[in-house]
């Protein structure tokens, strides 16, 4: 498929790199510098390319959308027409300083994201927090190494479920707490 990145942040650049990696031919695009999204085109083995958000979603088979909540509104100006398009988002509805959600605890920010968006299809996927929202907690409970992956939330038998598929993936966790 020929997927468009737009905003290659640490979600960006990592699935961007891993979709190239699998075969994909990738855009990268929407950083402060162009030079950042050359590099990652260079740096991802495959056929990636640095553009603008335009150029990334024209003629896309599907779109990565992983921008800041608040950039959402300017990523999307920029973009132009996605009518049609398959809009995967990971950008989760929260403010500035990534400390609370803003349109509410169980909400993804996927219909929020397809009112903007009407005539395009819009798949909520890479729905976790930001994991800079939970250094905080490592730091007040000095566990050292941290985990590779940690869960959180209100729902016992929920995280039961979420700490057997992370042993499954053989990755580190841990429970933070609600
Ligand atoms: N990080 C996680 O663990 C994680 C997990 C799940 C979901 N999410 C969600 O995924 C979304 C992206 O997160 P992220 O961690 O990838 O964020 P990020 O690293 O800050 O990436 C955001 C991208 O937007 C670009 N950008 C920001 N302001 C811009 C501007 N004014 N002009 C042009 N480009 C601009 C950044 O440019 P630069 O590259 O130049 O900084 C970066 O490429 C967020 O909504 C977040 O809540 C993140």
């Amino acid at each position: 498929m020929r997927i468009g990145i737009v905003g290659s942040g640490l979600m960006g650049g990592k699935l961007g790199t891993i979709f190239a990696g699998a075969g994909h031919e990738v855009i990268f695009s929407y950083a402060r510098g162009e030079q950042k999204l050359k590099r990652l085109a260079r740096e991802a083995k495959g056929n990636a390319r640095a553009g603008t958000p335009r150029e990334a979603v024209q003629d896309a088979d599907a779109v990565l959308l992983a921008v800041h909540w608040s950039r959402v509104d300017d990523v999307l100006n920029q973009a132009g027409d996605l009518s049609g398009k398959l809009i995967v988002t990971c950008s989760l509805p929260m403010n500035a300083d990534n400390t609370a959600l803003v349109i509410g605890h169980t909400n993804s920010g996927a219909e929020a994201l397809a009112e903007k968006v009407p005539k395009a299809r819009v798949v909520c996927a890479f729905n976790t927090v930001p994991s800079e929202v939970l250094f905080g907690v490592y730091e007040a409970r000095r566990k050292e190494p941290r985990p590779n992956l940690v869960y959180c939330g209100d729902d016992g038998p929920s995280k039961e479920v979420a700490a057997d598929l992370i042993r499954d993936v053989g990755a580190d966790s841990d429970e933070a707490g609600r």
